[in-house]
Order: C-alpha cells, then sequence, then structure tokens
C-alpha cells in the first residue's frame, strides 16, 4: 500500500498510535498536559482527532513546540491554507506543491490522516480566474483540469478531500459563486458540485469525497438544503461520501438536539459525518466563566455527539492554539478559541474533549447542559403537545434491533439500538408513540431523531421531528436510534404499543 493513510485502517492506525503512547514513547514538552494524549483516547474510540495545520508551521519562530504538541496529540490533519487554489493553481496550469507537501509529508511521518481542504471554492482563488469572464465550457474544463492534477499529485497520500466547500447561503439558495454563475445549472440535469464530484471521483477513486460547510450543524435552511442535495445524488448515483460540520461556534455553543437530529439525517442517507473546523471563539479578554465553563461544555458537547454518532468520523478543530487561529483576524475583539492557549498550556476546552473521549462511544452520553445565550436561538427539548392518531389493533409491527454492543466491565457496559415502526394498516400513523418495557434493568444513554422518557423498565419514545412523525400505511419509520447502558444480560424487549395499541 502507499503511503496514504487510508481510513479503511483507520483501526490500525489508531490503535498504532494508542499503542505508541501507551508504551510512553511519545516525547514529552513544555506543552504536555496531564493525562493520556488525546489520539490515544480518540484511537480507543475509534474516531480521528485532529487540526488545521498552519502555514509556515516548519519555519515558525515556535515551530519546535507546534510540531510537538501536533505530533503528540493528533492523528489527522488538514493544511489550513496551502491547498487553496491560489497555492495549488497560483498561474493557469502551473501548479506549485511545495507547501501542501510540506504538510502532507508531515502527516505520513507522523501516521496521520491527511484531509484535504479544498478542491472548489469561491475564496481564495488567484487573480487569473477572478479577472476575467469565462465560458459555462471554458470554467469547466479549468475546474475539472484543477481537480484532475490536484488529485493526481495527491493519489495515496490524501484519503479524504473537500471537494466541494460553502456552496450555499443560509437561507438554503446557492451561493452566487464564480462556479454558480459560469457554471451553474447550465449543463441539463446537472450543476458545477455535481460535476466537480463525479471528477473527483475519476481523479482518485480511493480517496473520500466530502461536501463541507459552516452553518449546517444544526436542523436549519442551509443544512436542509445540503441534506436535499446528498439526497439527490445518492439517489442518482452521484459520488459523495461524506459531509462536513465545519463547526465554527461562538459562547452560544450550538442545541444539542438540532445537532444530533441532522447528524442522523445525514447518516441515514450513508454519508460519513466529518467536523472540519471546529472551534469556539469567545469575546476577548477571555472570561474566567467563558474559559473554564461555558467553552470546555461546548467543546465536550460537540465531542459527545459525534461519538454518539457511529457515522461520525473525525473531529478536527481549526488550529489547536491559540497563537495561531484565524478568529482574531477576522472577528475583532474575539478570539481565544481553541483548546490550547497561546503558551501551548492545555486549557479548560482541552481537558474536556480529553475527559469525554476517554469514555469512548456510547458511554458518557447524558450531555452536559448547553449553555443558553441571548444569541442562540432556544432549542425546544420538550416534547411537543400533539394529537396522536390511534393504531388500529394489528396495524403497526415494531422492530428493536441491537446494531452494537460492548462491555465496559466483563458484565456491563454500553449498547446500540436501531428502531423502526412499520405501518401494516391502511390508514397514516400521525404522531407515533411507541411504548415498551426494557427486561434486564437497561437503561438509554442518549436517543435520536425522537423525544424518549424512561421511567424505570417503561420507556416511550416519541416523534418530535416533523419529517418522521408521519408513518403512511406500508411505510418504514426507521430513523430513531439510541445507545443505553446494560448489565448482566441485554435481552430485547418483546412487546410493543404503538399510540397505545399492541404492535405485531
Ligand atoms: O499569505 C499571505 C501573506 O503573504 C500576506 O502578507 C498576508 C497579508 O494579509 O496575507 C496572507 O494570506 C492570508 C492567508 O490566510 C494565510 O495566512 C490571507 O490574507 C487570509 O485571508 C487567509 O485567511 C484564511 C481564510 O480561510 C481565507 O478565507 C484563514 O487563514 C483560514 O483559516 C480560513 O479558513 C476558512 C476555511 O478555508 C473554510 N471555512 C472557513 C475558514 C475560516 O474562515
Amino acid at each position: 500500500m502507499g503511503p496514504r493513510v487510508r481510513l479503511g485502517s483507520i483501526a490500525a492506525l489508531i490503535l498504532a498510535a494508542g499503542l505508541l503512547a501507551a508504551s510512553g514513547s511519545f516525547t514529552a514538552s513544555a506543552a504536555t498536559p496531564t493525562g493520556q494524549r488525546l489520539k490515544t483516547l480518540a484511537a480507543a474510540a475509534n474516531v480521528l482527532i485532529g487540526y488545521a495545520s498552519m502555514n509556515n508551521f516548519d519555519t515558525a519562530s515556535d515551530s519546535a513546540v507546534y510540531q510537538q504538541t501536533a505530533r503528540d496529540e493528533f492523528n489527522i490533519l488538514t493544511p489550513e491554507n496551502a491547498l487553496k487554489w491560489d497555492a495549488t493553481e497560483p498561474q493557469q496550469n502551473t501548479f506549485t506543491f511545495g507547501a501542501g507537501d510540506t504538510h502532507i509529508n508531515f502527516a505520513i511521518a507522523n501516521n496521520m490522516v491527511a484531509h484535504g481542504h479544498v478542491l472548489v471554492w469561491h475564496q481564495q482563488l488567484p487573480g487569473w480566474i477572478t479577472g476575467r469572464s469565462w465560458t459555462s465550457a471554458e470554467l469547466t474544463s479549468v475546474m475539472n483540469n484543477h481537480i484532475d492534477k490536484v488529485m493526481a499529485h495527491y493519489v495515496g497520500k490524501i484519503s479524504v478531500w473537500d471537494v466541494v466547500n460553502e456552496a450555499f447561503n443560509d437561507d438554503g439558495t446557492l451561493r452566487s459563486s464564480i462556479w454558480q454563475t459560469t457554471i451553474g445549472q447550465s449543463v441539463p440535469g446537472s450543476g458545477y458540485i455535481e460535476q466537480a464530484f463525479r471528477r473527483a471521483r475519476a481523479a482518485d477513486p480511493g480517496a473520500v469525497l466530502v461536501y463541507n460547510d459552516f452553518n449546517i450543524e444544526p436542523m436549519n435552511a442551509k443544512s436542509d438544503a445540503v441534506f436535499r442535495m446528498v439526497q439527490d445524488f445518492k439517489a442518482r448515483g452521484v459520488p459523495i461520501d461524506g459531509v462536513g460540520l465545519q463547526m465554527h461556534l461562538t459562547n452560544g455553543g450550538i442545541g444539542t438536539t438540532s445537532l444530533r437530529s441532522n447528524m442522523q439525517r445525514f447518516a441515514n442517507l450513508g454519508v460519513s459525518i466529518y467536523i472540519t473546523e471546529f472551534d469556539v471563539r469567545l469575546p476577548t479578554p477571555a472570561s474566567a466563566t467563558d474559559l473554564n465553563t461555558t467553552q470546555p461544555t461546548i467543546y465536550r458537547n460537540v465531542v459527545n455527539e459525534c461519538l454518539l454518532q457511529p457515522a461520525c468520523k473525525s473531529i478536527q478543530t481549526w488550529g489547536f492554539t491559540d497563537a495561531h487561529s484565524w478568529v482574531p483576524g477576522t472577528f475583532s475583539n474575539q478570539g481565544a478559541a481553541l483548546e490550547f492557549d497561546e503558551a501551548y498550556n492545555a486549557k479548560p476546552a482541552y481537558f474536556a474533549i480529553q475527559d469525554r473521549l476517554a469514555q469512548g462511544r456510547g458511554s458518557g452520553g447524558t450531555p452536559t447542559a448547553t449553555p443558553t445565550r441571548t444569541a442562540t436561538p432556544a432549542v425546544a427539548t420538550s416534547t411537543p403537545t400533539r394529537t396522536a392518531t390511534p393504531a388500529a389493533a394489528g396495524t403497526c409491527q415494531a422492530t428493536y434491533t441491537i446494531v452494537n454492543q460492548w462491555n465496559n466491565t466483563p458484565t456491563s457496559g454500553g449498547f446500540q439500538v436501531n428502531l423502526s415502526i412499520r405501518n401494516t394498516g391502511s390508514a397514516a400513523i400521525t404522531n407515533w408513540d411507541l411504548a415498551f418495557a426494557f427486561p434486564n434493568g437497561q437503561t438509554i444513554a442518549g436517543l435520536w431523531n425522537a423525544a424518549f422518557t424512561q421511567t424505570g423498565a417503561n420507556v416511550r419514545v416519541s416523534a418530535n421531528q416533523s419529517w418522521n412523525s408521519t408513518i403512511a400505511p406500508g411505510a418504514t419509520m426507521n430513523s430513531v436510534g439510541f445507545t443505553g447502558n446494560w448489565s448482566g444480560t441485554n435481552t430485547r424487549p418483546t412487546s410493543f404499543t404503538v399510540n397505545g395499541t399492541p404492535c405485531s
């Protein structure tokens, strides 16, 4: 196999990383925090943990501590700027890979996965593209050539590519970029995004192809639009493998219920989820409350949601030290967004990530409450009151599938279940309410795409999402699942009711 660390071998990579750290062979530095390194814990949780790698990381005055911290802590990196168009093709058909190679070689030398950012974006374009007008055919040819040459250079080295970045507006319409206005939908049934993904698959059939954007983390008009695009691509066989949730947050945090639902609906389409550019910017100088409580809580909650979602493959922060972050240069009087401070000391945010990773996937599933700030719209957590349609006797079939189970001790552990309700009757079931009882004292830790209550053994799972609350005759609702804890044995419940009526 070539030097690329393939995603198929993530387990091997992170196991190797874990063994390395467990053996104590990582080099301590001034920046080494207490506890186990993030990559060691991430390895055990089967997730990648990483960072955006800054320009000139190899020549900067703090290069030594920067590199040592990166080596010690992370197993995936994304060059922050070095693979953007202005860096890789500054003149038409003249490609410069020197800076990009420095980052990717560092990743390979340190057993990290390399994540490429980005092939098609409206920013950081060279003047030869933006300084003239193009026909659709001309610009399509320019785009194709760029994808071909850049991906070909990194075949076997870069495992995951952001193929298209930030193509949508917040209202879900397509951004009016040079790509959209010139190539746009001018090819019948297609558009530049689809063409870019098709071209990327052909250029490197082994790479994971990702659509990446900001403000698509929770359920909203923009994530709805991306969801519809991915759904359409999947239905028509357009190659797409992942969605990148950038996760640039403020101290308002993010509603975890909405994030969880959004991740789940993408997972249901069969794509992976990458948290690509995570940071939590604070008003500066940062307050003790923000640094010690608010920011670590937000970091922990997002890591928690990724770990609870099997389709979530990596968590990357956009940089890792407050000494080198895009935030202060973009937002005046804001900063302190990352997990290490400017002197490379681990912050409370670091220890929040560390603590949650240590609990692995499927445990630690009770998220700490997301702090409420006036800037963040409140996310409803209570189950809306709805009028349910009674299910007639024998008109439903409930399925409870244990898709994963693991041990924390020899006789206890965690598990993950998919729930489905099939409507076997002739009338729609609306606002379904599923009830069952656990036989062995199991407890639900976290449940997605519905609301739940558990009283002793008795569980009720109730629709609270408009998109899955109605089940047409003959249809199956299968978007709900949960993680839980078991002890002793973990037997399935045997009887279920929907809206008070027994199911078969
Ligand atoms: O390299 C030049 C340098 O020669 C020059 O002296 C200096 C003067 O301003 O500019 C330098 O280029 C800057 C470049 O970063 C490298 O530092 C650009 O001005 C600056 O605009 C550029 O900012 C980058 C930004 O994307 C561009 O939009 C940030 O570093 C980078 O963190 C940021 O990353 C984006 C992701 O790609 C997409 N998602 C959002 C994220 C944050 O904006």
